[in-house]
């Protein structure tokens, strides 16, 4: 049986966060820029880039990157609104990625794209995986969401009209995971996605990025730059493998 990761990103994905558009990511890839003090020399992963809202953002003001993605729909967009650039859209799992040991200087992980393995040593994998093809001194910038505020804020049940599509959207919390299903329905008919996502606390993030050999350097709270408090919105991690 697929898992659902392997169902939910594709053309329905985008109309669903088309509120996570390239504006924000430009704002972000500058704020990344800044906090990792990115220099044109690094080569960077970005790691589950999906359409590549990051990657293009950072390639257009000339930095050397990668992406990586298992959904092969979104790649396709990445690749032709990376048109022009030189760019390398790769097509791989993020628990073994497809470089060799020590290929980056940076790697980013963005907009909750971890915790989505039922079993914690699958998701410890893809921490020991960007340790892996971190250059020694690498940097990285994972951006997690804060189970706390998704807990306190969590909205069980919205709808909406997006292009005359209707989109609603149920979302609960089951023991260690969030959970969000998704029904789409257009002229074409119903379509229904699911996402599952381990709500990792922060001392369960510290303690298995220490595991891998990640320290961590800074957390922030969001994107703006504040401090990471219990009730951020964001965990954004940043921080350096030494080895
Ligand atoms: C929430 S999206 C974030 C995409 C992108 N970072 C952004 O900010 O727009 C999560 C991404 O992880 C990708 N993904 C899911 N499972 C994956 C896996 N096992 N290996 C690599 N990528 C995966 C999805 O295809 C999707 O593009």
């Amino acid at each position: 049986m697929p898992q659902w990761y392997e169902e939910s990103f594709g053309e329905d994905y985008l109309l669903v966060y088309k509120h996570r558009n390239r504006q924000n990511a430009s704002f972000e890839a500058e704020q990344i820029t800044r906090w990792l003090q990115l220099s044109k020399q690094d080569l960077i992963l970005d790691l589950c880039c999906g359409t590549g809202r990051h990657t293009i953002a950072l390639g257009r003001n000339d930095f050397r990157v990668v992406g990586l993605d298992l959904s092969k729909t979104l790649l396709s967009h990445a690749v032709s609104e990376s048109a022009g650039l030189p760019i390398p859209f790769v097509h791989g799992d993020m628990r073994t990625l497809p470089f060799m040991d020590h290929s980056f200087e940076v790697v980013l992980n963005l907009f909750t794209s971890f915790g989505y393995f039922t079993q914690d040593r699958d998701n410890q994998q893809v921490l020991a995986e960007i340790n892996r093809v971190l250059k020694p001194e690498g940097r990285f910038l994972i951006d997690f969401m804060n189970p706390e505020s998704v807990k306190r804020k969590l909205v069980p049940v919205s709808e909406r009209e997006e292009q005359g599509i209707h989109i609603r959207e149920e979302r609960k919390i089951a023991g260690d995971f969030v959970l969000k299903e998704i029904w789409v329905r257009d002229d074409k008919g119903e379509r229904h996605y699911q996402e599952r996502v381990k709500m990792y606390s922060m001392d369960r993030m510290e303690a298995m990025m220490e595991q891998a050999g990640l320290t961590i350097e800074q957390v922030y709270g969001n994107f703006r730059g504040e401090p990471y408090q219990t009730m951020s919105d964001r965990m954004i991690f940043l921080g350096r493998v030494y080895k």
